[in-house]
Order: structure tokens, then C-alpha cells, then sequence
């Protein structure tokens, strides 16, 4: 049976560019997901226009519901029994103008970034599971080194102990949601200006998660990655970035498909592994 790779949030930005890159390569099957059916299927029809030959197609999935989740991860196995490869791409980020409350950029940031993305990885793990060489790639960025930075050294120890599982992170994460959300960031040890920090630390999270996941799930290759900043509608929030959305999606498409000799719970970025954090003294 062939491979099948699942890339969320696909219908723009990088998650479409991974597609057209997996397709390229006739990367055996690929289901691309869409919170919007019509974006969706737009998307779907220039990857089929493009790449005619491809494997491709698009099914609904809203991260944000448990219900969406569920639907999602039972068709699959109905339709095709397992998955391959996971691309936790979908994710949300605010402008730095935005004039949505922190504590409110705060909460939907870590729900979509973090605890949905956890909770659907768990969903798809008996999928996984069912791959001879099951994969998963999640989208950081190094952002989160500056999120580490701002912390306290306290706060840099629990987020980085050498027997961190996945159950840590989601503490730590919501410690950070619950003390945002209570004006104590600064006291719990987080940084100050919560607001500059929500999305770093929703990925530095992501960073983490990858690499607790690697260790409890040693069957599976779990990586994460930061594929720069990238002219997407997130990436233009905050400015004019330097990278074309298909530069910065090599990187996903490389920890997708390329040989990483068994390399699983690093943070890649242009795909050299990146140094673990360090605590500061
Ligand atoms: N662009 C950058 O410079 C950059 C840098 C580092 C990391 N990243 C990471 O790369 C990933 C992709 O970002 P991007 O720049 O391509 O952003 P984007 O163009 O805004 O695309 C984000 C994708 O995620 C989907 N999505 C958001 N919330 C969702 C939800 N609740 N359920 C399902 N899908 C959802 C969006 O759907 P809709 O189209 O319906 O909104 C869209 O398809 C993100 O994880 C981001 O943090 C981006």
C-alpha cells in the first residue's frame, strides 16, 4: 500500500505549498484539509490543474472541534485504514495590531496551536500506528528561542527537564494560558509582555511536544521545524517577510519524505537540526 500523508491547514499558505511539493514528487497519496469546504476545493483544483497525475484530494477538518476531529480521523480509517505521515501544519497567529484582548489571542492561539494539535495527534496515533515507518512533522518556528529566552530560569528548567513528557508541556502550556488570563505572567516566571509572546510560546511548545512525542512514541519519526518567515497571510501580519512561501515549505516537505537515518524529536530549520534549548544561568 502506498503512503499516505495528511497535511492540515492546507488550502493556503504553507501547508498548500508542502501539497504541491508532495505532489510534485508523486509522493504517494496525499489528503489536504480545509476548515472551509469551498477553500478547500479551490485549493484541490489548482493542485489537480498543476499536477494532473497526483494523487490528491481534500477533506474537511476543524481543529477547533472535537466533533470535526473525530469525523476527520474516522473517515480516514474507513476510506484508507491508515496514514503515514502527519503534517501538524494548521495554526493561528495574530497581528501584532490586532485589537482582539490578549488574553482572548492568548487562549484561541494555544487552543488551535497547542492543545487541539496535541489532542488531534493523539486522535490519528492508531492510524500512524498502522505505518510500517510512521512520520509526523510539526510546524514551529524559531521564534519560540526567543520565547525561551523570556523566561524565567525556572520557567526554562520545567519546560526543558530531561524527562519531559507530553503531559508536562500541556501543563506548562496551560499555566502560561491560566496565568495570561490572570495578569501574573511576569510573576509565574513568563515574560512580561504577554502579548509579543502567545504565539512564540505556543511553538516553543510545539518544539517540545515534538520532542516528548518522539520519545513516547519511539515507532514514529516526530520532528519539528521552522520554515522561516514566509510571505503567507500569517507571515504578511507582521510585515514584508523574506521568504517565498515555497522556500520556507521545503523544509516540511524534506522531514516528510527525505531518508533522516532515524533522526525523530529534533527542531529543524533549512534542514540542519537545530541545537536543544539551554538553560541561561
Ligand atoms: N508564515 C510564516 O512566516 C511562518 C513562520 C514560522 C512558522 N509558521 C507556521 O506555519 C504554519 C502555517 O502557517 P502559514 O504561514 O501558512 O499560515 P496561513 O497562510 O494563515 O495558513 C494557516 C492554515 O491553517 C488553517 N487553520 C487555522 N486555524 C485552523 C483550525 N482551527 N482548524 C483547521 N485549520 C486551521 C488555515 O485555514 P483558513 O484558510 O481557513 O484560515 C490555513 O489553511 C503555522 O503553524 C505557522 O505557525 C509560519
Amino acid at each position: 500500500m502506498s503512503s499516505i500523508t495528511v497535511v492540515t491547514g492546507s488550502n493556503q499558505g504553507l501547508g498548500f505549498e508542502a501539497v504541491r511539493k508532495l505532489a510534485r514528487q508523486a509522493n504517494g497519496h496525499t489528503i489536504m484539509t480545509s476548515r472551509n469546504a469551498t477553500r478547500g476545493q479551490e485549493a484541490l483544483g489548482k493542485v489537480q490543474n498543476e499536477f494532473p497525475e497526483a494523487s490528491v484530494e481534500v477533506m474537511e477538518l476543524d481543529l477547533d472541534s472535537d466533533a470535526s476531529q473525530e469525523a476527520f480521523v474516522k473517515a480516514i480509517e474507513e476510506k484508507h485504514g491508515k496514514v503515514s505521515c502527519l503534517v501538524n501544519n494548521a495554526g493561528v497567529g495574530y497581528a501584532p495590531t490586532s485589537d482582539v484582548p490578549v488574553k482572548d489571542q492568548t487562549s484561541q492561539t494555544f487552543s488551535t496551536n497547542v492543545f487541539q494539535t496535541i489532542k488531534f495527534t493523539d486522535r490519528m496515533l492508531p492510524l500512524l500506528n498502522k505505518d510500517a515507518n510512521p512520520r509526523i512533522v510539526v510546524l514551529a518556528s524559531t521564534l519560540s528561542q526567543t520565547a525561551f529566552a523570556s523566561l524565567s530560569s525556572e520557567a526554562q528548567k520545567r519546560i526543558t527537564t530531561e524527562d519531559l513528557t507530553t503531559t508536562d508541556v500541556l501543563a506548562f502550556a496551560k499555566d502560561y494560558v491560566k496565568a495570561v488570563a490572570e495578569d501574573k505572567a511576569k510573576q509565574e516566571g513568563f515574560a512580561e509582555n504577554a502579548e509579543a509572546t502567545s504565539y512564540m510560546m505556543s511553538k516553543l511548545c510545539d518544539v517540545q511536544f515534538a520532542r516528548t512525542y518522539a520519545r513516547e512514541h519511539p515507532n514514529i519519526i516526530v520532528n519539528s521545524c521552522c520554515p522561516g518567515w514566509c510571505v503567507t497571510a500569517m507571515g504578511q501580519k507582521a510585515g514584508n517577510p523574506p521568504r517565498s512561501s515555497e522556500e520556507g515549505a521545503e523544509v516540511m516537505a524534506f522531514l516528510a519524505t527525505a531518508d533522516l537515518d532515524g533522526t525523530s524529536g529534533e527542531f529543524w530549520y533549512d534542514n540542519k537540526v537545530l541545537p536543544a534549548f539551554t538553560v541561561s544561568a
